[in-house]
């Protein structure tokens, strides 16, 4: 297939219904999850997807049970060596704030991000402790002290350069799926998501496998893109 988008963003959502839906625990559809996360990513660079987002735990998150936070930080502590090993020349880096994170957790991704720093097969970028507004908020912050530092003009600042100070100066998203048939952004890659075409299959992230993302790769592919000009395809 031609026309196949450098950027995809996937907001993993449903693994809670997918549980329930079975009698398990929340957390087994965490488990799922990440599962069907470690084979689908591979599956997503073969077709030629340069870099991925994927929105693995938001800073809202830590409002859910105990027991269930702990358990998706244990998944990322314990498991992350057979995210590595499936995408093996694919560079990993997390986007968010790692204040409020558990010291295990922090060592671990600066474990995966050194372990994967010279790889150049894709790029896998993972939100973790991750918020939009944050993002633009932190990258505010460190454009003022630039500024006051005398390391840049202000009037250099502008909407294609502001990225290099957002977390890992992550590029626009091109595709971004939501599953689980919910249709909102929830705080996720503001700044990046101003142009993407968006796509909301009902299908539960534990279930979303490579033919349901060869669906999304059709109907992206019959998108008309015109970044707000009226130019057609
Ligand atoms: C949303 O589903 C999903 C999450 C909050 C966690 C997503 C995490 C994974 C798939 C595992 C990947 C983990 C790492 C460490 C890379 P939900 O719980 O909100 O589902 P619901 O809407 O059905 O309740």
């Amino acid at each position: 297939m031609d026309n196949i988008p450098n950027h995809v963003a996937i907001i993993l959502d449903g693994n809670g219904r997918w549980a329930t839906k079975r009698g398990l625990k929340r957390s087994m559809g965490h488990k799922a999850g990440f599962e069907n996360l470690v084979k689908l990513s591979k599956y997503i660079y073969k077709k030629g997807v340069k870099i991925l987002s994927v929105f693995a735990f938001s800073t809202e998150n830590f409002k859910r049970d105990k027991e269930e936070v702990d358990y998706l930080m244990d998944l990322l502590v314990k498991k992350f060596k057979e995210l590595i090993d499936n995408v093996p020349e694919v560079k990993i880096v997390f986007s968010g704030r790692k204040d409020g994170l558990r010291d295990d957790v922090v060592n671990t991704i600066k474990e995966i991000e050194d372990i994967t720093k010279n790889n150049d097969k894709g790029l896998l970028n993972i939100c973790f402790n991750y918020g939009g507004k944050s993002d633009i908020v932190d990258a505010t912050k460190n454009i003022v002290n630039d500024v006051l530092e005398g390391k840049i003009n202000i009037n250099d600042i502008n909407e294609n350069n502001y990225i290099n100070y957002l977390y890992n100066s992550i590029p626009d998203i091109d595709l971004l799926i939501r599953t689980s048939g919910e249709e909102r952004i929830s705080n996720f890659m503001l700044f990046q998501s101003a142009y993407a075409e968006m796509y909301f299959p009902s299908v539960l992230f534990p279930d979303f496998k490579n033919k349901d993302f060869d669906e999304a790769l059709t109907v992206y592919s019959n998108r008309n893109r015109r970044f707000g000009g009226n130019n057609k395809k």
